[in-house]
């Protein structure tokens, strides 16, 4: 087996279509269309909740349009069509240790890139995690960035919010307000952000457990990762007070590139 292959990119090389797993009712494929290698996801729970969501997440992505997102290419009410990313998530990458930080950094800028796009359009991920950080050919580059999975995100303009009033997400990744079940703030993104950050520079998230910090009880938070000269941008990430944080992704993202590493 190729070294630094992830389990899809293995996939591809057998017989397609090739089932690479199953979440929330919904298969992961990988297959060709058109002659390319795409990734689809398919509903197959006839649950009105799960057709709902996976209803929301195509028009979502249907209508977004960015270089590091991944393009849909095409969508039924049971089928979502994606271009394959060869490549691994961030989270295949931190598994093997923390990230040095410059490349950090650079992954980083890419997120905001498309953060800055996302809330400008009205719609908030909600779901920001090294898991749904795809690096193409594994490259720790800006331009190899591709966020993935807007299965959980708000969008402002649509006309109801699939996920109001539930409490999905990854404790580690969520923020305060996000778990008390506040949707759409772009700030909760920045907390997220800055959990993932620190997950990269670390190799762990800040709170081992999270749990405790979301209810605002006993808390004991890890260390701050090195570098220095980082540690004001991540603590400013990741107050509880979404007033205390940087304000948006464009403010963040000058912060981050102001940095002297
Ligand atoms: N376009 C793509 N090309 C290749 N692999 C992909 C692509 N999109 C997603 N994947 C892989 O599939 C995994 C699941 O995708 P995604 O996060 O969009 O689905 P999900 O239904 O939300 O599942 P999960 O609950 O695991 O997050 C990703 O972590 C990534 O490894
Ligand atoms: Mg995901």
């Amino acid at each position: 087996m190729m070294p630094g292959m992830t389990s899809a990119a293995r996939a591809l090389t057998a017989e397609s279509p090739t089932c690479l797993g199953f979440r929330g009712g919904v298969e992961h494929h990988a297959d060709q269309w058109q002659g390319q290698p795409v990734f689809m996801k398919i509903l197959s729970s006839g649950d009105p909740e799960q057709q709902e969501r996976f209803s929301h997440e195509g028009q979502i992505n249907g209508r977004l349009s960015h270089p590091l997102l991944v393009p849909l290419l095409e969508r039924s009410a049971r089928n979502l069509t994606f271009p394959f990313v060869q490549g691994c998530t961030l989270r295949e990458v931190i598994e093997d240790g923390p990230v040095a930080p410059a490349q950090a950094v650079r992954v980083m800028d890419g997120l905001l890139q498309v953060l800055v796009y996302l809330h400008a359009q009205g719609v908030t991920h909600h779901d920001l995690k090294p898991e749904n950080v795809m690096l193409a050919d594994n490259r720790l580059e800006t331009c190899a960035v591709r966020l993935i999975d807007l299965g959980m995100a708000h969008d402002r303009r649509a006309s109801s919010d699939t996920h109001a009033g539930t409490r999905m997400g990854t404790p580690h990744f969520m923020a305060p307000e996000q778990f008390q079940g506040v949707r759409g703030d772009p700030r909760s993104d920045i907390y997220a952000l800055g959990v993932l950050f620190w997950d990269a520079l670390a190799g762990v998230p800040p709170y081992a457990d999270p749990l405790g910090w979301l209810l605002g009880s006993r808390a004991v938070r890890g260390p701050l990762p090195l570098p220095l000269a980082l540690q004001p941008l991540l603590e400013r990430c990741l107050h509880r007070d979404p007033a205390d944080r940087f304000q948006s992704a464009a403010e963040l993202l000058a912060a981050l590139r102001s940095v002297r590493l």
